[in-house]
């Protein structure tokens, strides 16, 4: 079945699992306090049609979050709303203003992409004031009660993946262990990147322990592994300093733990310049230049995050708060956003390796042909 958006949000209507009407898990949903009008139907309304939607993203540190856009204001638009759909391209002080304009301009629903999860408390709190719901969107927004829901792929479950196509990858490229590796985090400001992170180390720290995995530069931190802005430069130079100070002579680096595809390919530049050979390395994404290079037999491994899904999912919640109903939620209990457990609708990320690409990406129209070059 190729995946369309507008088929996209209906299944996700159709198929989330609505939260109960149980107080202690119900959404907040300030507008379903009066209804706001009714279609030509005589359908009830509790968010009028031709609303304003804000979606605040974050800056353009990989393809997902370009295709995001895209998908929002396609599908805001024709499911009815006025979107305003911006990035905060220079960064957290833009991105505060954008919200605060949006809030403005009388959004019902601000749909979120955290820059710095920790430093939007005070605009979604406005935001709230107002009555609007706030949905945090891939990305957790932290210490602040202004948060309705969170939607996202289960991001501790992306770090599960990677960390144990790491060890399948090195079983199955460099043969038996031990094995040297290096690991790459995503930027501290990201509420995703320790679930990323903590989820790969829950696999990797055990190996790591029984001599299995050696981290020969020492560096085993978030603090010491972290990547500043998502920055493809940052995660280069640092894997250029860890080459040339601990991988001088034949001493060989098997494997690299990367977050995402836009680090792994930085990082591969890197052991490339460095005269390595190429080592099973993750990411996550699916971006096209990487693909390309798992079917080449380059890249080990990326995350199938569906950009398309993740969208969709959002817009149902938001067609359900118009039409009086809840958030769908389907986690209660994971996210803890330092002031309140978030409820949550997770999606699941698959792994894709050189095996399974062609099968993982057979309905999916925005990756293009999957050959290499
Ligand atoms: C994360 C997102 C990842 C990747 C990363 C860098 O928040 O979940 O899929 O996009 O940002 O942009």
């Amino acid at each position: 079945m190729r995946k369309t958006l507008p088929g996209l949000i209906a299944l996700a209507a159709a198929s989330t699992l609505a939260l109960t009407a149980c107080s202690s898990d119900r959404v907040d949903n300030p507008a379903t306090d009066s209804t706001t009008g009714s279609t030509a139907s005589g359908t009830e309304l509790c968010i009028p049609e031709g609303s304003t939607i804000g979606v605040s993203l974050p800056q353009k540190t990989s393809e997902n979050w370009v295709l995001a856009e895209q998908l929002f204001n396609d599908g805001l638009t024709a499911a009815g709303f006025e979107p305003i759909v911006q990035f905060g391209n220079s960064g957290v002080t833009e991105q505060q203003n954008q919200i605060d304009a949006m809030v403005e301009a009388g959004a019902k629903v601000i749909v979120v992409g955290a820059i710095d999860g920790s430093q939007l408390g005070t605009q979604l709190e406005a935001a709230k004031a107002t009555g609007a719901t706030v949905i945090a969107y891939d990305r957790l927004v932290k210490n602040t009660e202004a948060v309705d829901a969170y939607i996202a792929f289960d991001n501790y479950q992306v770090g599960v993946l990677q960390g144990t196509a790491l060890l399948e990858g090195l079983a199955e490229r460099v043969g038996d262990g031990p094995y040297n590796i290096e690991l790459i985090a995503g930027s501290s400001d990201d509420a995703n990147a320790m679930p990323f992170f903590e989820g790969a180390m829950s696999i990797l720290q055990p190996k790591i322990d029984d001599g299995t995995l050696t981290v020969v530069s020492g560096q085993t931190t978030f603090e010491q592994v972290a990547t500043q802005g998502w920055k493809a430069e940052n995660a280069q130079k640092r894997m250029d300093t860890v080459l040339s100070g601990f991988y001088a002579g034949d001493v060989a680096l098997d494997g690299i733990l990367s977050p995402n595809d836009t680090l792994a390919r930085a990082a591969l530049v890197a052991v490339a310049q460095a005269g390595k050979v190429t080592p099973v390395i993750t990411g996550q994404d699916s971006e096209v230049e990487s693909v390309k290079s798992i079917v080449a037999g380059e890249q080990y491994s990326t995350i199938y995050k569906d950009t398309r899904e993740l969208v969709a999912q959002t817009i149902a919640s938001i067609v359900e708060l118009q039409n009086c109903g809840e958030i769908p939620i389907n986690d209660t209990e994971q996210y803890d956003n330092g002031v309140k457990i978030v409820p949550a609708f997770l999606l699941t990320p698959k792994i894709v390796t050189q095996a399974n690409a062609a099968e993982v990406y057979a309905n999916d129209d925005t990756l293009g042909p999957l050959t290499a070059g």
